[in-house]
């Protein structure tokens, strides 16, 4: 088998010259001869000046180069495409499946024996495991970590659960003047990924169940001694694992591996993105996420952890409580303890070392869990025949089983425009409809489920209210909102044919979403809408092009469908 620098030959028609010149060329940097015969870790360098959550990369860069070097082997750095959340037009989600796109061909254009995945911001680990799913080499993921906590007269605070709250306070009236300059501030006041439970922790909390990431790689702060000395050790792993030729991602992410994390996500409170980027990460590797054994296990599973936006704390005092591998010690019984990971031990190894922390009170006991339910259910019905997500452990308990007339908005654009115009018919009791807000109506499935509340209720006092769409919502948002409707709008789906005055009734309980209208008044609305023309014409040209024509929908990861794993 080629390793190291004979992998991956450039073709000039003769593979010993195209060996010849690669070193003529990579010479040119200083290596000696012993230094190329050693086993190639690859890092990838997703820093950039417009992604904070990535900060700390040149530093993590640096440990696990040093590791990579104490071990035997030979850091390779290269750079990838970098996402941030705030710095992603139309949406971070559109660009994902092009981050994954490049890291993969990254990764089979250049030779390596492993690589070593640094990523943390909400998209960025996702696509890097689509794109090592798909090679299916030795990889180990290093997430940039949590930022520290943020402190606002006397309360602890932090990105971006309180960003919401504050801003819904601020919509409301109810802050004094200049406060929410201050907040502004506060929200974010280190380098590193949002240190709630919101997307970004959730996924390096399923890279580490899946054991993807060494254990405590999800929950050390970015600016942390223990993050860097994770980067090292990562890169010491990644060389005995590119020695021994694994395990390979296929050989660590299965059917058993993603149960493991299924059962987190339930007990984490974690995000709903996490239901998509796993479907997809998992999709790549040929394992099928199923939304009736995440909604079981939904009714299985408690919520444990007592971080925001489903409890009270942030991810550093998860870490210092034992982090993920405590946790999962809570959740032994339903877990697979034989799956192996990157540290080349098991799952019931790990959780067997996990640390005791006398007092604390982040992680809860499986007996007297935070919450008694998990923090996803799958709703269906004939408003969703493929699904709709919803974040129980964040929603308000007396709107689970609700019935409200419907005020619907056609798209996000028409939200902006009237949704807090003092003539919109809308009232406390209402359902909040949007669509043509998913994956190919917005496009790219953009974070505005979390609709705000009219100015008008906010202003009288409403916190929260039913809302349902087919776009998806930060993991860091509060509220009772139905996520994920599919099939999308733009695809023709029945939430296309809702019109305002409809009565839509929900039930999480019996996990059902349905719009109480006949089928044969179904049947005629649809007739019409399939006269009408499509609410976004094909772009002309470009990634525009192919994301439209080949996005796939919630339920299949929102991945490209010439991308998605081929038996
Ligand atoms: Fe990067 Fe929240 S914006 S993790």
């Amino acid at each position: 088998m080629l390793t190291g620098l004979s992998k991956g030959l450039t073709s000039y028609g003769d593979a010993e010259f195209s060996l010849f010149l690669r070193k003529a060329f990579i010479k040119a940097m200083g290596y000696t001869d012993d230094a190329l015969t050693r086993p190639i870790i690859a890092i990838t360098n997703t820093a950039s000046d417009y992604n904070p959550c990535h900060g700390n990369v040149p530093d993590l860069i640096e440990a696990a180069k040093r590791g990579v070097m104490l071990a035997g082997g030979l850091p390779m750095v290269f750079p990838t495409l970098s996402i941030h959340e705030s710095f992603a037009f139309p949406t971070s989600m559109y660009l994902r499946n092009l981050m994954a796109m490049e890291t993969e061909e990254m990764l089979r254009a250049q030779p390596m024996d492993a690589v070593v995945l640094i990523a943390g911001c909400d998209k960025t680990i996702p696509a890097q495991m689509m794109a090592a799913a798909s090679v299916d080499l030795p990889a180990i993921v290093v997430p940039t970590g949590p930022m520290n906590v943020g402190h606002h007269r006397g309360e602890m605070l932090g990105a971006c659960t309180d960003c919401r709250r504050f801003w819904a306070a601020q919509r409301a009236g109810t802050l004094a003047a200049g406060e929410i300059d201050d907040v502004n501030e506060r929200l974010a006041p280190s380098i590193g990924t949002c240190m709630v439970m919101g997307t970004a922790s959730t996924m390096a909390c399923m890279v580490e169940a899946l054991g993807l990431a060494l254990p405590g790689a999800a929950s050390a702060t970015a600016t942390s001694a223990d993050r860097k000395r994770i980067a090292e050790a990562s890169g010491a792993r990644a060389v005995a694992m590119a020695k021994a030729g694994g395990p390979k991602v296929s050989a660590l992410l299965s059917d058993t591996s993603l149960h493991n994390a299924l059962v987190v996500l339930q007990a984490i409170g974690g995000s709903t993105n996490g239901v998509i980027h796993l479907t997809a990460m998992a999709g790549r590797a040929g394992v099928k996420l199923d939304l009736a054994h995440l909604d079981q296990l939904g009714r299985e599973v408690p919520v444990l952890l007592n971080l925001k936006p489903s409890g009270a704390f942030y991810m550093e005092h998860f870490h210092h409580a034992g982090g993920l591998p405590r946790l999962m010690r809570e959740l032994a019984d339903k877990l697979h303890l034989d799956c192996q990971n990157v540290a080349g031990t098991t799952l019931g190894e790990v959780i067997s070392r996990a640390e005791d922390v006398p007092g604390q009170s982040v992680i809860f006991a499986r007996d007297k869990p935070l919450k008694s339910a998990g923090a996803l259910a799958v709703l269906h019905g004939n408003l969703a025949p493929r699904g709709a997500v919803i974040k129980q452990s964040a929603a308000s308990k007396e709107l689970m089983s609700y019935t409200g007339r419907a005020v619907v908005f056609d798209s996000v654009e028409d939200m902006a425009a009237r949704i807090d115009d003092p003539a919109l018919d809308v009232m406390a009791g209402d359902i909040l409809v949007l669509r043509h807000a998913g994956p190919k109506g917005a496009p790219g499935m953009p974070e505005a489920g979390y609709l705000p509340i009219p100015l008008k209720l906010a202003r009288a006092g409403v916190k929260d209210m039913v809302r349902i769409s087919d776009a998806r919502m930060s993991g860091t948002a509060f509220g009772t909102i139905v996520l994920h409707i599919t099939p999308e709008a733009a695809e023709g789906g029945p939430l296309a044919l809702v019109e305002s005055g409809d009565v839509i009734r929900l039930d999480v309980t019996g996990r059902r979403l349905d719009v109480l209208i006949d089928e044969n008044e179904m049947a005629r609305r649809l007739a019409v809408w399939k006269k009408t023309p499509p609410h976004r014409p094909l772009p002309p040209r470009g990634y525009a092009r192919l994301f439209a024509r080949h996005i796939t929908q919630a339920d299949e990861g929102c991945d490209f469908d010439f991308l998605m794993h081929k038996d």
